[in-house]
């Protein structure tokens, strides 16, 4: 190609328009939302960067698949199609169907783990942590320390500290049922885990005989990085690398509503078959049978469809580079992120951008309200107020306090990604106005879902 312009590639062929509001409505609404911007009507929002969870744009072959479903209850045609996707991508024996990623993570832990146990995670999310942790067992996160310092390059800063991967497997190997790992590392900005970490990872698993599963939500924008990125794999199709991660692995757990396409799905394979029979009975109880798994069948046709459509090559250029895009842009007016971006979103510090604001008085949140009410642009706060609380009732700081912009998938021009870089800067430059907040009403666990907060003066 001679041209350097990277395109998005496809053309609109359904629009759905979005509304404008003023600044004062977004005050009131915002007051309304216990400033907090998960309570907001969505209808409000401009430009919607809170998620990439479920907010993408389907192709037209995936919206043709729905009319494929097979909605049989027990062994539907859509099933047998989605299993085959996902057995040929993964090399998973057992495939189980689940209404999305926390449902695979529910499912899985609630058979295998015990109280005292851990599990150790470059960096778990917050419903994995959350799904551990109702279990009385501990989530550790061995995210290496590149991974933990925001302006540091890398290009794996979602590897996982191998050392104290050994170590923790030499002292405590009794209590470690499984060993997860983040593709692409979601609470640590979006970065990608090397082959070369993989394969390490497995090693230590094989060493101390251990099962490893992948937390695969972003597998092939973990994919685009390796082949970009890791010496010798460039000549590779993203499709290959990823099943080269997952041949690594003795399972995963999937929310479909990343890298999948859709708007709701996800799955848990694995290759035990004493797990697999637990984790189905389970299904059956809380899920639904396991041809079906809390899915419609053209849920399933419309997943196994995007699966295939998210490793072409085109579409992994655009989007890896579309939010490179953004994080240009914000980078070039000073305002601090993590470096390098991420796959699916730009990560700002707010801690860093924020001095004046202690973690305990949530820089993070006083960005995303400043973001929504100055531009009608919703993200959201990744730090103290998502992982700051502990299942002991103590509060601490969080490890980073972040205001992640997700991009969802296919679904913004580079219009609407500039008046996003717009909007940053402006509120970058209103930064001393800027307030901290306290939190006047909040549940124990998962709590930056549905907390109120008040201003502080
Ligand atoms: N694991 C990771 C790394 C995730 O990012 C998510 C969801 C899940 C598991 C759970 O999947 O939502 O389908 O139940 N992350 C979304 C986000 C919600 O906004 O990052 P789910």
């Amino acid at each position: 190609m001679h041209f350097k312009t990277i395109i998005e590639p496809f053309r609109i062929k359904s629009v759905e328009p979005i509304k404008t509001t003023t600044r004062e409505q977004r005050v009131k609404a915002l007051a309304g939302a216990g400033n907090n911007v998960f309570l907001l009507h969505a209808e409000d929002v401009l430009i919607d960067l809170l998620t990439d969870s479920g907010t993408g744009a389907m192709s037209s072959a995936q919206w043709g698949a729905l009319m494929q479903g097979d909605e049989s209850y027990a062994g539907s045609r859509s099933f047998y199609r989605f299993r085959d996707v996902v057995q040929s991508l993964t090399g998973f024996k057992h495939v189980i169907p689940t209404h999305q990623g926390r449902a695979a993570e529910r499912i899985l832990f609630h058979s295998i783990l015990k109280e005292g146990d851990v599990v150790p995670n470059n960096n778990h999310f917050d419903t994995t942590r959350a799904n551990i942790e109702v279990e009385g067992a501990e989530a550790l996160d061995l995210v290496i320390p590149e991974g933990r310092v925001p302006s540091l390059v890398h290009p794996f800063k979602g590897n996982v500290d191998l050392v104290a991967l050994e170590r923790l497997l030499g002292e405590r190997g009794e209590h470690i049922p499984l060993v997860m790992v983040t593709v692409t590392n979601n609470s640590g900005g979006g970065q990608p885990v090397s082959l070369e970490n993989l394969r390490g990872v497995r090693a230590l698993c094989d060493q101390f005989g251990k099962p490893l599963f992948l937390d695969a939500c972003r597998f092939a924008e973990n994919s685009w990085f390796i082949k970009s990125r890791e010496p010798g794999q460039s000549h590779r199709a993203p499709r290959e690398i990823a099943r080269e991660m997952f041949s690594l692995a003795d399972g995963c757990t999937m929310s479909a509503k990343k890298d999948g396409l859709a708007n709701i799905g996800g799955f848990l394979a694995m290759n035990d078959d004493a797990w697999a029979e637990k984790a189905r009975n389970l299904l059956i109880l809380t899920e639904g049978f396991p041809t079906y798994g809390g899915l419609a069948g053209y849920d399933l046709e419309a997943i196994a469809t995007g699966l295939e459509e998210v490793v072409e090559e085109a579409y992994l250029h655009y989007r890896i580079r579309s939010t490179e895009y953004l994080a240009e842009k914000v980078l070039a007016a000073d305002v601090p992120i993590i470096r390098p971006p991420g796959g699916h979103a730009v990560y700002i510090d707010a801690r860093a951008l924020l001095p004046h604001i202690p973690p305990l008085e949530y820089p993070g949140i006083a960005l995303v309200n400043a973001l929504y009410v100055e531009a009608g642009v919703r993200g959201v706060e990744i730090g103290t107020v998502m992982f700051g609380l502990h299942p002991d009732g103590t509060e601490t700081p969080g490890a980073m306090d972040l205001v992640r912009l997700a991009i969802p998938r296919r679904v913004y021009t580079q219009s609407h990604i500039d008046y996003v870089a717009e909007a940053v800067l402006y509120v970058a430059g209103l930064k001393k106005e800027l307030r901290g907040l306290r939190i006047v009403s909040a549940p124990k666990a998962l709590r930056h879902f549905t907390a109120r907060f008040e201003p502080l003066l």
